[in-house]
C-alpha cells in the first residue's frame, strides 16, 4: 500500500493510495475500508480481463490450492460503495508468481524481485509512505529465540537456514522479501513501515476462496493438515486491514508489526474450533508439536498500543463460517 501526496496521514495530501493485489482476500477488505474512509485508491490487479472460472469440485481441492467459485476478478471491487468514481483499476503482473500463499520453491526469486520491483516504482513516483504486506512468517520460527520469551516485533526474524531445510519456501519467500524490503528502503531514503499478519481468517467477498481460508474449510471438513512447523495463530481480515491503515496514517509507526489477535498452537486452534462446532467433523490435534512456539494472549503490542483491536475468535469463525455456507462451500 502506497500514498501519493504531501502527506501519509489521513488528513493531508491529495488521499490517494495504491494497494497491489488489490483483487485478494486482505487486498480487497483493505480497498473497501480506504474507500469507505474517503480515500482514492488505485488498485492494481493480476489479469483485467480474467474470467475465473470453477476449476473443480470444491470437495476435490487441496488445502493449498485456489478454489474459484464465481467470474471475474474484479467484479466483486466495482461493487463497493465509492468505487464508481474513487476506485481505478490497473492491470499489473508484479512478476509471476509474486507472494502468493502456494507454496514452491519457484516463489523466491520472484518474491523478492516483486517486493524490490513496487518499491522502485514507488520511489520513482515519490509517494509518501509505503506499508508493506509482510508475515509473521519473517518473524518465526527463530530456534535462537528463548521459547519462553515474548517476540520481539522488531529483532525477531525467522531462520532461513531451517526453513530451507523444511522446504517452508513460503515463509522463506517472505523473509527474503522483507529483509530485501528494509536494505531498499535504507538505501533509497523511503518511507517503509511492515505489517506481519498470522493465519488470516474472516467474511471474504473475492471470487476465490485463498489458502488461509482454505486451511478453515478443510479444517472443517475433517481433514487433518500438517501446519505444526507455521500455524502460529489466527487475525481477522478486517484487523488485518485495519491494520495496515492505522500504519500508513500514523507516520510514527516505524518498524515491524505483529499482527495476531492470539499467539496460539494448533492443539488450541482446533480446540476451540471443534468446540465451536460440535456438527462438524474438525480433527481435533491432540499431540502438540509446537514447543517451539510461546502462547501469548495479546502478542501484537505495537499495534495495540496504536490503538488497534483485534476481533474475537467466535466472530471471525462464525461470519467466515456464514460465507461458506452462503457460496455452498459446506
Ligand atoms: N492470508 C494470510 O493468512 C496471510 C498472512 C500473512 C501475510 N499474507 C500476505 O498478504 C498478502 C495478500 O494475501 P492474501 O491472503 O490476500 O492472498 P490472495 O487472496 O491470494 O491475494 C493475493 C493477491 O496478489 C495478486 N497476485 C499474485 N501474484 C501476482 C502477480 N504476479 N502480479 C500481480 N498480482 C499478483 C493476486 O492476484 P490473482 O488473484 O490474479 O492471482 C491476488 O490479488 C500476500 O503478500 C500474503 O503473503 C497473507
Amino acid at each position: 500500500m502506497e500514498g501519493a501526496g504531501d502527506s501519509a496521514g489521513a488528513g493531508g495530501g491529495r488521499r490517494l493510495v495504491c494497494v497491489t493485489g488489490g483483487s485478494g482476500f486482505i487486498g480487497s477488505w483493505l480497498v473497501r475500508l480506504l474507500l469507505d474512509r474517503g480515500y482514492t485508491v488505485h488498485a492494481t490487479v493480476k489479469n483485467l480481463s480474467t474470467i475465473m472460472l470453477p476449476l473443480c469440485s470444491a470437495r476435490q481441492m487441496k488445502w493449498n490450492e485456489v478454489i474459484s467459485y464465481d467470474e471475474g476478478e474484479t467484479k466483486h471491487l466495482r461493487a463497493l460503495d465509492g468505487a464508481d468514481t474513487r476506485l481505478r483499476l490497473f492491470q499489473m503482473d508484479l512478476l509471476a508468481p509474486a507472494s502468493s500463499m502456494r507454496p514452491a520453491k519457484e516463489l523466491l526469486e520472484p518474491a523478492v524481485k516483486g517486493t524490490l520491483s513496487v518499491l522502485r516504482a514507488a520511489k520513482d513516483c515519490g509517494v509518501a509512505r509505503v506499508v508493506l504486506m509482510s508475515s509473521k512468517s519473517a518473524m518465526v520460527p527463530n530456534p535462537s529465540w528463548p521459547a519462553d520469551e515474548a517476540i520481539a516485533e522488531d529483532d525477531c526474524w525467522a531462520d532461513v537456514e531451517l526453513l530451507e531445510k523444511r522446504q517452508l519456501w513460503y515463509n522463506v519467500s517472505k523473509t527474503l522479501a522483507e529483509k530485501a524490503a528494509w536494505e531498499f528502503a535504507e538505501k533509497e531514503g523511503l518511507q517503509l513501515v511492515v505489517l506481519n499478519p498470522g493465519t488470516t481468517l474472516g467474511p471474504f467477498f473475492t471470487p476465490s476462496v485463498n489458502t488461509s481460508l482454505n486451511i478453515l474449510l478443510h479444517l472443517l471438513r475433517g481433514q487433518e493438515l500438517e501446519l505444526d512447523a507455521v500455524y502460529t495463530g489466527w487475525v481477522d481480515v478486517r484487523d488485518v486491514a485495519r491494520s495496515a491503515v492505522v500504519l500508513y496514517e500514523n507516520p510514527s509507526a516505524q518498524g515491524r508489526h505483529l499482527c495476531l489477535a492470539s499467539m496460539e498452537r494448533l492443539v488450541d486452534f482446533t480446540a476451540k474450533l471443534a468446540d465451536l462446532y460440535p456438527e462438524f467433523p474438525v480433527h481435533r490435534v491432540k499431540e502438540d508439536k509446537q514447543g517451539w512456539l510461546m502462547r501469548a494472549k495479546d502478542p501484537s503490542k505495537k499495534l495495540i498500543d496504536l490503538g488497534v483491536g483485534f476481533i474475537p475468535f467466535d466472530q471471525t469463525v462464525r461470519e467466515t463460517v456464514d460465507c461458506f455456507r452462503n457460496k455452498g462451500l459446506i
